[in-house]
């Protein structure tokens, strides 16, 4: 049988680290039937957002690159789609993969469902049920332009179940007789993949910050509703900065571009005293190793990230969530993650409960087996049998 070819499509952080699991298995066990082109967006484009990622994580460099860049959602999306759109019409993969929830996926959904080409979501079915997400708009979007759906986990799989999409669907699948899967998700292979390398290659950034193993937190804000309402980022980081201080634990903040520029531009004095506190440190993005040394040796993770609250998972790590929601609800109903908003009281009962309760609680395998991308490309693969 001749290779399928597939195209990945990438912009943001996180699809560039998930697609990595995906590539990997490709190149392990799936090369001789699978050729694999990958696009980016250049949605993110800093070094630290995005070359750092192909460096460390082995990937090839991509075969195209839009170089997008920020902008306003409809500008951005629709550069991206006209971008896609001219790739897909060259090369004519036989499917696009697409990873979450991006505007680089939505873009690229709705580039290849019009011209036909089958679209892969990877990571469907994740609902916040809170449309003023630009995410919820994108994923609701992508899940109805695929053909395959990759559900991570039950959750959201019976979304998509609940939205008309039906398990008992057989082959030949399409857009219009698409094919649901539980899966497992495919950051677990990575982290699985990743944990001892982080240890070997980035075991020294603990000296280097002067942090202790298990006596840390690590924190993350990147979402619009956090990053641009000042009212809710002072909020956040007033909170986080008394926490720190109060209980004397050092609070690693590697900030998203979009945190600083909002902290540098409305909260400058704020800036000023984490800079000038003893026991918080701001970095800029740190590299995906260095991210999961840290999560796997902190003691706690403070986030509004998507990504990071499950890393926090498998790393047996408690989460405080700075949202009103998630769409990984195992988590919530497990007690290791707990949704505090903006709230500084909550993100201080938070704090207190974890610092009593950290050592009983337990982080069930809600995630697969860490052989997810394997167990997708073999169902890819049958689409495409003859
Ligand atoms: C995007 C995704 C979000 C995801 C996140 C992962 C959308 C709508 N949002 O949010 O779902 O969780 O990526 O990190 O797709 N910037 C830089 N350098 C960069 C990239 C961004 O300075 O390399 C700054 C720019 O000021 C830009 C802002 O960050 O305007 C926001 O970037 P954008 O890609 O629009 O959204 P994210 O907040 O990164
Ligand atoms: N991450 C990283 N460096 C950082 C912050 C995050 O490598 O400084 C990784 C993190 O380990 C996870 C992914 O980026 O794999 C999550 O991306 P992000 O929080 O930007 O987006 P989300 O998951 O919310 O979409």
């Amino acid at each position: 049988m001749p290779k399928i070819k597939l195209l990945n499509i990438v912009g943001a952080r996180p699809q560039i680290i998930k697609s990595s699991a995906i590539s990997r298995a490709i190149r392990l066990n799936f090369s001789d039937q699978i050729a694999e082109l990958t696009l980016h967006t250049g949605q993110h484009y800093d070094k630290e957002m995005s070359d750092v990622f192909f460096d460390e994580l082995e990937i090839h460099k991509p075969d195209f690159n839009l170089g997008v860049g920020s902008a306003h959602h409809g500008r951005q999306t629709a550069s991206m789609i006209t971008g896609i759109e001219e790739v897909l019409i060259n090369e004519k993969p036989d499917g696009i993969l697409l990873y979450g929830d991006t505007n680089s996926t939505l873009a690229g959904a709705i580039a290849a469902a019009k011209l036909h080409f089958p679209v892969i979501h990877i990571e469907a079915g994740l609902r916040s049920f809170n449309k003023s997400m630009p995410e919820e708009l994108n994923r609701i979007m992508s899940d109805h332009s695929s053909t395959l759906l990759f559900a991570p986990t039950h959750a959201a799989f019976k979304n998509l179940i609940n939205e008309g999409f039906r398990p008992e669907n057989s082959p030949p699948y399409t857009i219009d007789n698409p094919k649901i899967y539980y899966t497992g998700d495919i950051m677990y292979d990575n982290s699985l993949f990743f944990a001892e390398l982080a240890e070997r290659k980035k075991g020294d950034i603990l000296e280097s910050m002067s942090l202790e193993r298990n006596k840390f937190v690590l924190a993350t804000i990147h979402r619009d509703i956090n990053t641009d309402d000042t009212g809710r980022l002072e909020a956040i980081l007033s909170t986080l900065k008394c926490l720190a201080e109060e209980y004397q634990i050092p609070f690693v903040m590697p900030f998203h571009p979009r945190t600083m520029n909002s902290l540098k531009s409305g909260l400058s004095s704020l800036l000023n005293d984490l800079r000038n506190s003893d026991y918080i440190k701001i970095t800029p993005p740190v590299s995906y190793l260095a991210m999961t040394l840290l999560e796997k040796t902190c003691s706690m993770i403070i986030t509004d990230s998507g990504g990071v609250q499950k890393e926090s998972h498998f790393f047996k790590k408690p989460s405080i969530v700075l949202r009103k929601e998630t769409e990984w609800i195992e988590l919530v109903a497990n007690g290791t993650v707990r949704l505090v908003d903006a709230n500084p009281e909550l993100i201080r009962n938070a704090f207190a409960g974890y610092i009593q309760s950290g050592q009983s609680l337990e982080y069930p395998a809600f995630y697969g087996d860490g052989r997810t991308s394997e167990f997708i490309l073999k169902e890819i693969l049958m689409l495409f049998e003859k």
